[in-house]
């Protein structure tokens, strides 16, 4: 790993996976990936070993091949094993939902089984607010309250539509079938960029073949063999 040119100094925040440190660059922060879990609304918390080791990694392999492709980025450096430089936005509180496969909440709501293969893409947004456990919103009320305007929405929807194309490639040719994950964005300089974390954390991934789950409803549903399934994912992401 080079050495980075920027200095961490102060902690920012702390949320449930990550830690945010300042730099020397009020510009630039460093993203620090802890091991804790957690889960239906911070009402299920672990700890998941090693997780923040990976997540780091996974994340960074994903957005270097998202920049690769096109995509526009926070991210900047990975510096170590746990950390990363990446640009320091101001988050969008839109939740950016893709699904591909039914799964989670969608099942729930609409009274429908896990694992039918989409027509087409879902997007669904929902508010990031811990408090409230992210509820779901539409277009207008992110609109009436202001949350992002319809220009960023309409960028926000496109793009999340690409990277959900390069996305299921990535993982497809790796032998993982991409079901449903979690974007957010923020605004740097005028742009929106990509932003917070790629990782079994945030996405339902499942193997090939055996539809065995490699991402966090192995804690949901104390599944067992967590930490095995992170590393399976490191493992192919890596390929
Ligand atoms: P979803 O099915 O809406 O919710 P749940 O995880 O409660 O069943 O989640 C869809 C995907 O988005 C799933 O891979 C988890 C991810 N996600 C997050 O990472 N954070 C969130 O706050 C939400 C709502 C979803």
């Amino acid at each position: 790993m080079a050495t980075s040119k920027f200095e961490k100094k102060e902690q920012l925040y702390e949320g449930k996976a990550k830690v945010l440190f300042a730099t020397d660059d009020p510009d630039y922060v460093v993203q620090y990936f802890k091991d804790d879990a957690t889960a239906f609304d911070g009402e299920k918390k672990g700890t998941i070993n090693n997780k923040g080791v990976v997540n780091n990694t996974v994340s960074a392999v994903i957005f270097k091949y998202l920049e690769g492709e096109g995509i526009k980025t926070h991210f900047v450096e990975q510096i170590s094993e746990r950390e990363s430089i990446t640009k320091h936005l101001e988050i969008i509180p839109v939740e950016v939902i893709v699904r591909n496969i039914t799964a989670g909440s969608i099942c729930r709501r609409l009274g429908i089984k896990e694992g039918i293969v989409l027509k087409q893409p879902i997007l669904e947004y929902c508010y990031k607010d811990d408090d409230l456990g992210d509820p779901f919103i539409c277009e207008s009320i992110i609109y009436a309250f202001e949350y992002a305007t319809p220009e960023e929405m309409k960028y926000i929807g496109d793009t999340a539509l690409k990277i959900n194309d390069l996305l299921s490639k990535f993982f497809g040719e790796r032998g993982i079938t991409l079901v449903d994950y979690k974007l957010e964005f923020g605004r740097f300089k005028g742009e929106v960029l990509l932003a917070d974390e790629i990782t079994p954390d945030g996405c339902r991934l499942w193997e090939k073949g055996t539809n065995e789950k490699l991402d966090k409803d192995r804690f949901r549903q104390d599944l067992g063999g967590i930490e095995e399934a992170y590393e399976k994912v490191l493992n192919k992401v890596m390929e």
